[in-house]
């Protein structure tokens, strides 16, 4: 069977993901292949109705521990039902966010041990690993205005504070420096057409789009 491509979209709050995933999209489903968009916390059933008791209530609602935990088995069943198949049959999938954003928020930010993290990876992930990992950079307090300006109910992790915002921005950027040959940094916080250009360019650029 053919192995398709998994491409992931990381970053902060706000920073403008999900229409640079859609945009993304398009234009690989132009090149004739099989695309696959989904996201995290969620993107199968069983993934999407934990997300719910991940992103809404309290922002105390969870310890960092029990965070990763959920995370990863949201992200379990997401890659048993939607990801390892959709690989299987050759279709690219775009993830907005991925195990990356638990290193990030719940690690480097939350304070969960990097070892538990990086033994969640070990046997929860197994084979699956981003080809290429889009990270979405710009300054916390532009995509939180962002973010806030969003008429939404999924605001546990928006309301975390200054400090935890800024952490998660090193955190990113220091995977991106730590990785350079899977990650590529995205300067955000331009208009949607330079982003996507960005994008479009670094996509082509790593892996074979027209092959
Ligand atoms: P979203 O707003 O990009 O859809 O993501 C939902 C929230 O979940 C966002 O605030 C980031 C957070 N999150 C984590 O804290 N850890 C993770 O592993 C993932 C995938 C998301």
């Amino acid at each position: 069977m053919s192995q398709g491509r998994f491409i992931t979209f990381e970053g902060g709050e706000g920073v403008g993901k999900s229409t640079q995933i859609r945009r993304l999209a398009a234009r690989l489903g132009a090149t004739g292949r099989e695309v696959v968009a989904t996201r995290e916390p969620g993107g199968s059933p069983g993934a999407e109705a934990i997300r719910d008791l991940l992103v809404k209530g309290a922002v105390d609602r969870w310890s960092p521990v029990t965070e990763t935990l959920l995370m990863y088995a949201a992200r379990r069943d997401h890659i048993e039902r939607v990801i390892r198949p959709a690989l299987a049959r050759g279709a690219w999938v775009v993830c907005d966010r991925f195990a990356d954003s638990t290193r990030a928020y719940q690690g480097a930010a939350g304070g969960t041990d990097p070892g538990l993290i990086a033994a969640m990876e070990t046997y929860v992930l197994e084979e699956i690993r981003p080809d290429l990992t889009l990270i979405f950079d710009m300054a916390p307090e532009a995509g939180l205005a962002r973010a806030a300006d969003r008429t939404h109910a999924e605001t546990r992790f928006e309301s975390k504070g200054a400090a935890f915002h800024a952490r998660l921005r090193e955190a990113f950027l220091g995977i991106a420096a730590a990785e350079p040959g899977r990650c590529a940094v995205i300067d955000a916080d331009q208009g949607l057409e330079a982003v996507e250009a960005q994008v479009w360019t670094t996509v082509e650029g790593r892996l074979a789009v027209h092959g």
